[in-house]
């Protein structure tokens, strides 16, 4: 224990000395306690199973607990299924999905990186039903979905992807299958709008991009189902919901916030069907806000979202979401890991929302509709900054 917490100091004076000698003075303050409660080092893991195999950029991990206990992994061109209870034995099973030599050609005329992109790079793993994962990958610019038998861990009916994939490797991007429905938010293609949509059953929602713009140059990291009708506390009309968590470009103006890059936590409804007159194959229920993760005493503010943890509580109700934060700015490798309940999000969406004026948006001050926004229809945001945060501690990322 003594051990861990010197050489998490090191790491500390690291991060402050790096920054220093490029000339930028980022100092954790001195009254903050950045001491982990637990530090693990890598050369203390005794016992520690690897898996290797001869293929690169592993991208994507399913691990199912339950029944054979196995781990799934996507990477560049294969997948891989390992016991999870030892992934180091001899008997992992292997898919290999790369694109032909005449789709990697293509892909390089289109003027993209042989070296990096022109690959099929998993994205996308998951349970689809008892019997089947589904998967897609950017197979060298032009993506495409497969399921897989998990029983025979073999492929079969490799269908388009374009809808449902990003395209390259470092696009952006989370997606979910719930009750055999898939969610995707993502920049699909260089020139779309990022959006968040349902793939089935027909029609497709989607978030709106003209006349209002609901996403803003988003960058996705991470989505999760919450099945809040479970809860008892659940007020009418309550359904489950599909949380996204991305950082976008801020359109906002208000008090404080400058036109930088944000962190936030959008959501729909699960049982969303789309408007009948305006709003068709739209979300009715979209809604997002602002997480902030900060230390407004120093003026540290950790606007960019890099990834998000969401454990599961007892019940729905208890939910929590840990957030891993960077600074926006490229020089300083700082970040935070800050932490929200599901109240939280809920009481923001439960706050005063903003409205588009004249392409900005302002806080609303007239009357809140009886049906609020997000349970019908939208054409307001929630601003509400979340009042409670906890910030754990920072340290330098890579
Ligand atoms: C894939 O792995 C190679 C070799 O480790 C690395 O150079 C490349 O940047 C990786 N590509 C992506 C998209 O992560
Ligand atoms: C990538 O394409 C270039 C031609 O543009 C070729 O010289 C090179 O060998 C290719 N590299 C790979 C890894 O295919
Ligand atoms: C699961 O889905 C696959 C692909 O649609 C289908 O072939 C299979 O029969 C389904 N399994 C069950 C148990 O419904």
């Amino acid at each position: 224990m003594k051990a861990g917490r010197s050489s998490s100091l090191r790491l500390l004076l690291l991060a402050c000395c790096a920054c220093g000698a490029a000339g930028y003075p980022f100092r954790p303050p001195p009254d903050l306690d950045v001491t982990p409660r637990v530090t693990v080092l890598s050369s203390s893991l005794h016992g520690c199973r690897r898996f290797r195999s001869s293929v690169v950029n592993y991208s994507a991990m399913l691990l199912e607990a339950e029944g054979e206990q196995r781990l799934y992994v996507g990477a560049r061109g294969a997948v891989f299924a390992l016991d999870a209870s030892d992934i180091s034995t001899a008997s992992a099973l292997t898919i290999e999905w790369e694109a032909s030599p005449e789709q990697k050609r293509q892909c390089l005329l289109k003027g993209k990186d042989n070296k990096t992109e022109c690959f099929n790079h998993i994205r996308f793993l998951q349970r689809f039903n008892s019997t089947h994962l589904y998967m897609c990958g950017t197979h060298a610019f032009s993506p495409m979905c497969a399921y897989i038998d998990a029983e025979r861990f073999v492929m079969s009916s490799p269908e388009e992807g374009r809808d449902k994939c990003p395209y390259g490797p470092k696009t952006g991007y989370t997606g979910i299958i719930v009750d055999q429905e898939m969610y995707t938010a993502s920049q699909y293609e260089f020139r779309s709008f990022p959006d968040i949509r349902r793939n089935s059953p027909s029609p497709t929602l989607k978030t709106e991009d003209a006349p209002t713009r609901w996403l803003n140059e988003a960058s996705f990291v991470g989505s999760a189902l919450v099945r809040e009708s479970l809860s008892s506390s659940s007020s009418a009309g309550d359904d489950d919901k599909i949380y996204y968590f991305f950082t976008e470009g801020s359109l906002e103006q208000t008090g404080t916030s400058t036109h930088g890059r944000v962190a936030r936590v959008a959501r729909i409804c699960k049982g969303d069907r789309g408007g009948r007159l305006t709003l068709q194959k739209r979300w009715t229920s979209f809604l997002k806000a602002r997480m902030t993760c900060s230390l407004p005493e120093y003026d540290f503010h950790f606007n960019e979202l890099r990834s998000v943890f969401v454990m599961a509580g007892d019940t729905p109700r208890d939910t929590l979401f840990y957030g891993v934060f960077g600074l926006g700015w490229k020089n300083i490798k700082a970040s935070a890991l800050c932490r929200f309940s599901l109240s939280d999000v809920q009481e923001a969406f439960q706050g005063p929302y903003m409205e588009n004026q004249d392409s900005n948006w302002k806080e609303y001050t007239g009357k809140i509709p009886d049906l609020r926004p997000g349970t019908v229809s939208v054409h307001s945001l929630t601003h509400a900054l979340f009042a409670s945060f906890k910030y754990v501690g920072h340290e330098k990322l890579s």
